[in-house]
C-alpha cells in the first residue's frame, strides 16, 4: 500500500521538528496542506513556536535546514558541528524547502517521488489505498420504503446515499450489514387486509407480473380500502377489529399481509435492479421483525424508570427537548391505546443491532425531518445501555428533493412523482446526450448507453451535493456533458480508454522515474496521490460529495494535462510510456471512484 505524499511529508516534517525541538514536537501535527507556491506547505511550525515561546521564522529556518540539508550545505559547513543542522533520516521526497511569511514551510517534491507514487498505485487493484477499518462492523439502515405504497424521492435519496456508503465503508475494510427497515407494520394493514378479504377479485392476474403491475395493484387497493374506510362506518369497524386479529397472529390475516409484503418487494426489487443498488431480499428486516421484542423493551424502560406514564402513554422525557410552547416533547414508547409505534421499534432495533449484529457503528440514512426522533431514540438507548459507549450511532441525514421551481418535487398536476417514471425519464433524457456525443450509434446501443448515463446521472446529482442540503431535480442539468455531472466523468473515463487504444501497439504503461516532469504532469500525479486522503474524509463524515468533487477536479486536471502533454505523439518512447502510465492511473481512479459511488463507467461510450 502506498503512503500518500502528504503523509510522508508529515512524518518528515515531524521528524525534523523533533530533531530541532526535542520531545515538545514529537506528537505535533505538522499541518501539511496544499499550496499555491509549492507542492505542499507545512503550517505546523507556528503553533509549535508559540508553545515553546520561540521565534517562528527562526524555528522554520532551522527545520528547513534539517529537511533539505543540500540547500543549506554550504552554510552548514562553515559552522562548527554544534550549530550545524541536526541530522535526521527523512524519506528523501523533498527537493526544496522555502521559509515563507511568518514561518510557513513551502515544500517541493522531487519528480522521482511523484513517479514512485504513480508506479506503486498503478500496480495495485486498490490503487495503493490501504483499508483502515478491518475488523469493525457497521450496520446501515437505508432505503426503508413502506409496504403497499409507492417509493418516493426521499426513499430514492436514502437508497442512493446508503448504497454509496455501503460501497465506501466496505472498501475501507469494514464489515457492512445492510438493513432495509421496511415499513411493514401498522394499523393501516387492518384496513388493507379487510378490504382484500372482502374483495378477493381485486388481485392482479397471474403469478408472473412485473413490479410495476404489483405496485399499481397495491396503490389501487390502498385507494379503495381508504375510500371504504372513510365512507363506510361498518367497514371501518371491521378494519379495526382486523388489526387486532392480525396482531393476534390470525392465519387468514397474516396470509393477506404476507401477500402484500411479497407484492411490494416485487416492486422494490425492480427499482433496486434498475438503480443497480445492492439491496437484496436478505437485507429486508422490516418493522414487523421487532414485534416480539417491543413489550419487553417497554417493560424494561418502565421498570428502570427511564420511561414514565404520562397522559396514558409510556414516555421518555429529555431536559433539553421542548416544543415551541415550552412543554417537554416526549418519545412515546407505548401509546395510550396500548399499541407500540415507530419509536419502540427503533429501540428494539438498536438492541438487536448491537447485541446480535455486533455493530460498533450504526448508521441511519433518513431525511433530516426525523432528526428529533433519532436524537431521542439514541439518547434513550444510551440511558438504557442498549447503546454502549463503544458503539457509535449516527443519523446520516439528508435534505429534500425540490423541483426546478424550488418547491417540493411534484408532477405538474401536484402529485408525487412515481419513481419508476422518474427513472424512465432520466433514461429518455440521456438518449439525446448519447446521440449528440456519438451520432453513428445503433438505436439499441443508444438505449443501452442511455441507461448507464441516465441512472448514473440521477445518482450522481444526489451524491455530488452536500447531503444535508436540498437539491433540485433537474434532468437537463443532470445529463449535461458540461459541469460537475456523472456524464462528464463517464465520458472523461471513456476518452482515456480511447487514448490508450490509440497508443502504438505494445506500448507499456510504464513509469520512468528518471524523467523530469512537466508542471501539468506533476499536478496530475499529485492529484492522483490524494485519493486515499479523500476517501478517509468521505468515510469519516459520510460525505460522498467530497469524492464527487475530487473526481470532477481530477477530470479537469487530466484535461489540462492532456492539452499540454501529448501522449500518443510524445517526444520519446520513455515520455510516452510514462504519460501512458498517468493516463491509465487516471482512468483507473475515475473508474474506482465512480464505482464507490455506485456508478458504472464503461470503457467505451
Ligand atoms: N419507513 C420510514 C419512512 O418511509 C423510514 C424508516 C427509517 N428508519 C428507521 N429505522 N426509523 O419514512
Amino acid at each position: 500500500m502506498a503512503k500518500a505524499l502528504s503523509e510522508i511529508l508529515a512524518d518528515d516534517v515531524r521528524a525534523a521538528l523533533t530533531a530541532v525541538l526535542g520531545d515538545a514536537a514529537r506528537d505535533a501535527d505538522p499541518l501539511i496542506r496544499p499550496s499555491d507556491h509549492a507542492d505542499f506547505q507545512a503550517n505546523g511550525v507556528l503553533p509549535l513556536a508559540k508553545a515553546v515561546k520561540g521565534n517562528p521564522r527562526e524555528l522554520a529556518t532551522r527545520v528547513a535546514a534539517v529537511l533539505a540539508p543540500a540547500d543549506t550545505a554550504a552554510a552548514a559547513s562553515d559552522a562548527d558541528g554544534a550549530d550545524g543542522p541536526a541530522t535526521v533520516s527523512t524519506s528523501g521526497v523533498i527537493a526544496a524547502v522555502e521559509v515563507a511569511g511568518p514561518g510557513f514551510l513551502n515544500l517541493t517534491l522531487t519528480d522521482a517521488a511523484l513517479a514512485a507514487q504513480t508506479a506503486e498505485r498503478l500496480g495495485d487493484p486498490r490503487l495503493g489505498v490501504a483499508p483502515t477499518a478491518v475488523g469493525q462492523t457497521t450496520v446501515i439502515d437505508y432505503s426503508q420504503p413502506n409496504i403497499a405504497k409507492e417509493m418516493h424521492v426521499g426513499h430514492l435519496r436514502s437508497t442512493v446515499i446508503g448504497d454509496a456508503l455501503v460501497r465506501l465503508l466496505e472498501f475501507d475494510g469494514r464489515t457492512v450489514v445492510r438493513q432495509n427497515h421496511l415499513g411493514d407494520w401498522g394499523t393501516q394493514f387492518g384496513m388493507l387486509i379487510q378490504f382484500l378479504v372482502e374483495h378477493p377479485e381485486a388481485r392482479p392476474a397471474g403469478a408472473e407480473h412485473s413490479g410495476e403491475v404489483a405496485i399499481s395493484w397495491l396503490t389501487a387497493l390502498y385507494r379503495d380500502a381508504r375510500a371504504h374506510f372513510e365512507s363506510d362506518a361498518e367497514f371501518a369497524d371491521r378494519a379495526r377489529k382486523r388489526v387486532v386479529t392480525l396482531q393476534g397472529g390470525d392465519e387468514e390475516s397474516l396470509a393477506a399481509w404476507r401477500e402484500m409484503v411479497a407484492e411490494s418487494k416485487r416492486y422494490f426489487e425492480d427499482v433496486y435492479a434498475r438503480l443497480d443498488v445492492r439491496l437484496i431480499d436478505a437485507d429486508a428486516v422490516g418493522e414487523s421483525f421487532y414485534n416480539p421484542y417491543l413489550a419487553e423493551v417497554a417493560a424494561d424502560l418502565e421498570e428502570r424508570g427511564i420511561a414514565v406514564w404520562s397522559e396514558g402513554a409510556l414516555c421518555v422525557f429529555f431536559d433539553d427537548i421542548k416544543g415551541p410552547d415550552g412543554d417537554p416533547v416526549p418519545l412515546m414508547v407505548r401509546k395510550s391505546d396500548g399499541g407500540f409505534g415507530y419509536a419502540a421499534t427503533d429501540l428494539a432495533a438498536v438492541r438487536y443491532r448491537v447485541n446480535t449484529l455486533k455493530a460498533d457503528q450504526i448508521l441511519y440514512v433518513v431525511d433530516s425531518r426525523q432528526a428529533l426522533h433519532f436524537r431521542m431514540v439514541f439518547e434513550t438507548a444510551r440511558r438504557a445501555g442498549y447503546l454502549p459507549e463503544g458503539v457509535e450511532a449516527v443519523h446520516v441525514q439528508f435534505g429534500s428533493v425540490l423541483g426546478t421551481d424550488g418547491k417540493p418535487f411534484k408532477t405538474r398536476a401536484g402529485k408525487t412523482v412515481r419513481l419508476i417514471e422518474l427513472l424512465d425519464n432520466a433514461v429518455d433524457h440521456a438518449v439525446a446526450t448519447v446521440e449528440e456525443k456519438n451520432p453513428d450509434l445503433s438505436a439499441a446501443d443508444v438505449r443501452a448507453e442511455a441507461k448507464v448515463v441516465g441512472i448514473g446521472a440521477v445518482k450522481y446529482a444526489d451524491l455530488s451535493t452536500s447531503r444535508t442540503k436540498d437539491y433540485i431535480f433537474d434532468l437537463d442539468r443532470m445529463v449535461s456533458l458540461h459541469g460537475n455531472t456523472s456524464v462528464y466523468l463517464q465520458y472523461a473515463h471513456a476518452r482515456i480508454h480511447s487514448i490508450l487504444r490509440k497508443l502504438p501497439a505494445g506500448t507499456p504503461t510504464q513509469v520512468h522515474p528518471e524523467l523530469a516532469l512537466e508542471p501539468a504532469e506533476r499536478r496530475l500525479a499529485l492529484h492522483l496521490d490524494d485519493l486515499g486522503a479523500t476517501l478517509a474524509t468521505v468515510t469519516e463524515n459520510f460525505e460522498p460529495h467530497r469524492l464527487a468533487s475530487y473526481l470532477y477536479s481530477l477530470a479537469q486536471t487530466f484535461s489540462d494535462f492532456y492539452e499540454n502533454c501529448p501522449v500518443v505523439k510524445a517526444p520519446t518512447d520513455a515520455v510516452r510510456e510514462n504519460r501512458a502510465a498517468l493516463v491509465r492511473l487516471t482512468g483507473d481512479t475515475l473508474k474506482l471512484g465512480l464505482a464507490l459511488l455506485g456508478i458504472s463507467a464503461p470503457d467505451q461510450l
